[in-house]
């Protein structure tokens, strides 16, 4: 029998909301068509921005977004994307596909679309193929509240009053698609950009993210660490808010990647052994930045995560467009459960990509949109965010799986919010047993307040013409006696539980 033991005397570090982050590129039908219809479209839209998205992003409660790319960023001159749309630059978006940027998705939209959606900002600047000076205009542009150039430029676009940006990203994968630098090249243009990432209002302070490595690269982490620590206190001069880490769950491997919806048992092990190595990840990675900075004053920005499969089969390769089953779900369930395990230094993380490329949480068809299993499992999952992640113990978990891909049965977080609520979300990865579980808060009783599920086969998934095949239910499979609750996890399932006071 698994038992989970709640200790609620014990915090150990706050969850921030930002885990729950996004990511939307300029990438296949992510922006153009997923959120942007443009005005004249006959898609119901506010100011450009499809309603029936917004709305379920609402619900979402999405923290903060980061725009415009993935290495669309160090590709992005953010001056063709503002101005007059007729006239606004039209290009190949030679990194996605080939298609048509016409720009009309440019700075005023973006920062519309957070106010929408009621998001924090998270812009990432070029550094690959973009100077200083440009990046230092574009703060200006959007920050800037006196009278500068590119305060007047923003105010004869139609916008007088300066935005707030909440993160700001110095290059993106920089080590690739970002001007394949070397880590300590990098960390050097990186002090240098940063400088003119001038925070010009003290109330609003800009985080500044130092672009990290990609998956175990952990000499990239220390090099650049190496470079931009200043050895006199305070180490990093405030010029580093958080360093990013960028991890793919690719179940075949990057060359053949896998089906998003044709696999078999094996491969769903294998796949959420993938999706667990986060947490070697982020341990390890952290073990380097704790060298460095052993308050944790920086934080580790998980802003790309995600499976990325072969995109389906008659869509354009460059458009990375995939379904999401219920694997899905538990690559969710489990990755969230180590952001909120690792909270002391994890302090954001973007799932890639909000719509209609890799594991989004919307897909739409013209006018038609569906929630994805992901969606459904983050809508759970909100109720971490800003909470306390509580110390806990759990015994009797066994593996599940063939020998190469064992994985634990089942994975958990616990949290307690504001009001003294608990939340603990749980997971069992196994494809045919059921799990029992026994929760117990240490000292006094419990109580469930609500519970939901999301389950299904392994391969279920939601199309335009069965919208609901997976959804988040009610769960009823639990029992109270004395204080201590017992449930029943159904195989392939993520569930959440909330523990009155
Ligand atoms: O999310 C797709 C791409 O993956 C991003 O553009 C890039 O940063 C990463 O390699």
């Amino acid at each position: 029998m698994i038992r989970i033991v709640i200790n609620d005397k014990v915090k150990k570090s706050r969850i921030e909301p930002e885990i729950y982050g996004h990511f939307s590129e300029h990438l296949g039908r992510c922006i153009y068509e997923g959120i942007y219809v443009g005005e004249d479209s006959d898609i119901p839209n506010k100011n450009g921005m499809r309603t029936d998205v917004v709305e379920a992003l609402k619900e979402l409660q999405v923290p903060v977004l980061r725009w415009p790319g993935g290495c669309f960023a160090d590709e992005y001159h953010w001056k063709d994307g503002i101005g007059p749309k007729e006239t606004r630059k039209r290009m190949v978006n030679t990194h996605w596909g080939g298609v048509v940027e016409d720009n009309s998705f440019g700075t005023h939209e973006f920062f519309e679309l957070c106010d929408q959606i009621g998001c924090k900002t998270y812009i990432n600047g070029n550094v690959g193929s973009g100077t200083v000076q440009e990046m230092s205009e574009w703060v200006e542009y959007m920050t800037f509240e006196g009278v500068s150039p590119m305060a007047k430029l923003r105010e004869e676009n139609g916008h007088k009053d300066p935005w707030k940006i909440d993160y700001f990203g110095v290059g993106n994968e920089n080590w690739g698609c970002g001007g394949n630098m070397r880590p300590s090249y990098y960390a050097d243009l990186y002090r240098r950009y940063q400088t003119y990432v001038r925070v010009y209002d003290p109330e609003k302070p800009i985080s500044k993210i130092c672009g990290g490595a990609n998956v175990d690269d952990y000499h990239w982490t220390k090099t650049v660490l190496d470079v931009t620590h200043d050895h006199t206190p305070p180490q990093f001069h405030g010029f580093m808010n958080g360093l990013s880490l960028h991890y793919y769950v690719h179940p075949e491997g990057w060359e053949i990647k896998g089906s998003s919806t044709d696999f078999d048992e094996e491969v769903w092990y294998k796949t959420l052994f993938k999706a667990l190595y986060m947490d070697t990840l982020v341990t390890r990675h952290g073990a380097i930045m704790d060298s460095y900075d052993p308050d944790k004053n920086i934080g580790m920005v998980v802003d790309e995560w995600g499976t990325w499969y072969t995109c389906e089969p008659g869509t354009n390769p460059g458009f990375l467009y995939q379904q999401n089953t219920v694997r899905d779900a538990l690559v969710a369930g489990i990755t969230l459960n180590i952001f909120n395990n690792h909270s002391d230094r994890v302090k954001m993380a973007n799932l890639a990509q909000m719509v209609n490329v890799l594991q989004a949480v919307i897909l739409t068809e013209g006018d038609r949109m569906i929630k994805t299993p992901t969606y459904h499992v983050m809508h759970m999952y909100r109720y971490h965010q800003g909470a306390d992640l509580l110390e806990t113990s759990v015994s009797g978990v066994e593996t599940a799986g063939p020998d190469e891909w064992k994985v634990p049965e089942v994975t958990q977080s616990v949290s307690v919010d504001k009001d003294g609520i608990i939340t603990v979300t749980i997971n069992n990865l196994s494809t045919d047993e059921a799990k029992d579980i026994e929760v117990v808060i240490a000292g006094r009783t419990a109580d469930v307040a609500d519970a939901r599920i999301v389950t299904g086969e392994m391969h279920a998934h939601n199309t335009f013409d069965a919208p609901d095949t997976v959804v988040e239910e009610e769960f009823s499979d639990y029992r109270t006696t004395d204080g201590t609750i017992g449930i029943t996890l159904p195989p392939c399932s993520v569930v959440m539980l909330r523990l009155g006071k």
